[in-house]
């Protein structure tokens, strides 16, 4: 009979009790999978008293991350702390100094020190697994390392933000402006402590670096991602894009290209029926395309307590199993540097903009985008009661460098009122 696996968990948050309570409920069924008992030793939080509405009563207590993993009687241990320095990474490393395996759901601090990790915990022939640090419940790294394996992938796409997606699609169903919803998803508990992780694309440019990795054999380079958030986003853009049959959605892509590695997460436009165009809510959906296997869709709850303890608990289940992958698919040290590209791959946009109405004022516009290479799609301008006439414009494929020039030249005709707004059309 094979020995329990041990499990230390750090943290006891939404997900460290949504494990544990897996743990408990099915005992039985972690067993018949893994082929051995399954069992918590010990556990460790910030409060001891505060109530998680779990027992926790057969577990020993460490009030230091630390400590926890460095016990003898922990073979895996669970961070599930959050934070990119500080507690998280002194345990995790302490975890792997020690010998053990570490399951993360701690996108922050793998898309900032995940290389070092890796090849640290690699070196002492140990695993570190992250199902539960992308996309939550959806079980994306292991679509990537394992189902998708013999594929050369050449795009990585995604909506993995739900607090983004959920303040877009409210905007749209309610016809609310951003300050509202953004004030409705914090009174929901929805947005992280610094809601900038959320908003300003940071946490789902995390995710997005990390699947980068695994897709392209590269190191893991956040800091190449170009990132934007949706504070920016209008009522008005989010009805203009719907009427021109579009979506808005905060969406990450990587691809290399041959001009290097490109990872963006910004606004797109996404046909409103298509899949990524549709997605509700708070929901994840994660995008990947492989030369032999073509598109495949993957869609499911990316936050949550059931939904991301799922994750965790199947990565334990590998482990218990004696299933031991290299962190980002291949052995860290054989990783390369990425050339970022410079440039983005071209794209049609979405141009608004607030026009005077008089005339020939169209024509300047036409001709300042003719001069940087700009080819009009589609036009639309609407009714107004005032003198400034809203002018919508769908381009060609064209460089974002091309659409930057034109913009930066539009003030100068003098028929531009405000700021125009242009948003990447994906094509997806
Ligand atoms: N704050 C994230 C989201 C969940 O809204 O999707 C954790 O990554």
């Amino acid at each position: 009979m094979s020995q329990p696996l041990k499990l230390g968990i750090a943290g006891l948050g939404t997900v460290g009790t949504g494990v544990v309570k897996i743990v408990q409920k099915h005992a039985d069924l972690l067993e018949q999978r893994s082929g051995r008992k399954v069992v918590i030793s010990a556990v460790s939080a910030r409060s001891r008293t505060k109530n998680r509405d779990v027992d926790l009563s057969a577990y020993a207590w460490e009030d230091d991350p630390v400590a926890l993993a460095r016990r003898k009687d922990v073979d895996v241990f669970i961070e599930v702390m959050g934070g990119h320095d500080g507690p998280a990474k002194a345990a995790t490393e302490a975890a792997i100094a020690s010998g053990k395996d570490v399951v993360s759901a701690n996108k922050a601090l793998l898309a900032h020190h995940g290389q070092a990790l890796a090849e640290a915990a690699e070196a002492k022939g140990h695993v570190i697994r992250f199902e539960a640090a992308v996309a939550g419940g959806i079980p994306v790294i292991k679509a990537l390392t394992e189902g998708l394996a013999g594929n050369q992938i050449r795009r990585v796409m995604g909506v993995m933000n739900g607090t983004c997606n959920y303040i877009l699609t409210r905007m749209e169903s309610a016809g609310l402006p951003y300050e509202t919803v953004f004030e409705e998803a914090r009174q929901l508990g929805y947005l992280e402590a610094d809601p900038n992780l959320d908003v300003g694309g940071i946490d789902a440019g995390h995710k997005l670096s990390l699947l980068a990795a695994i897709a392209f054999g590269t190191k893991v380079s956040f800091d190449a991602v170009d990132l934007e958030g949706i504070g920016r986003i209008s009522i008005d853009d989010i009805r203009r894009a719907a009427d021109m049959g579009y979506k808005i959605k905060l969406l990450g892509v990587a691809q290399m290209t041959g001009r290097g590695l490109e990872q963006r997460m910004s606004p797109c436009l996404v046909p409103a029926d298509s899949p990524l165009g549709q997605l509700p809510g708070g929901t994840n959906m994660v995008v990947l395309e492989g030369d032999s296997v073509g598109q495949i869709v993957l869609r499911g709850a990316g936050a949550g307590e059931g939904p991301t303890a799922s994750a965790v608990m199947a990565d334990v289940i590998d482990i218990a199993r004696g299933t031991r992958l290299s962190t980002f698919g291949q052995p860290a040290r054989t990783l390369v540097d990425p050339i970022a590209a410079q440039a983005t791959a071209p794209a049609p946009f979405y141009l608004r903009m607030a026009l005077s109405d008089k005339p020939g004022a169209l024509a300047k516009v036409a001709t300042v985008l003719g001069d940087e290479g700009i080819s009009i799609d589609r036009m639309r301008q609407y009714g107004h009661a005032d003198a400034n006439a809203p002018v919508l414009i769908v381009t060609h494929k064209t460089t974002r460098d091309a659409i930057d020039h034109a913009l930066s030249r539009l003030p100068a005709t003098g028929v531009v009122l405000g700021e125009p707004v242009a948003i990447r059309i994906e094509s997806v």
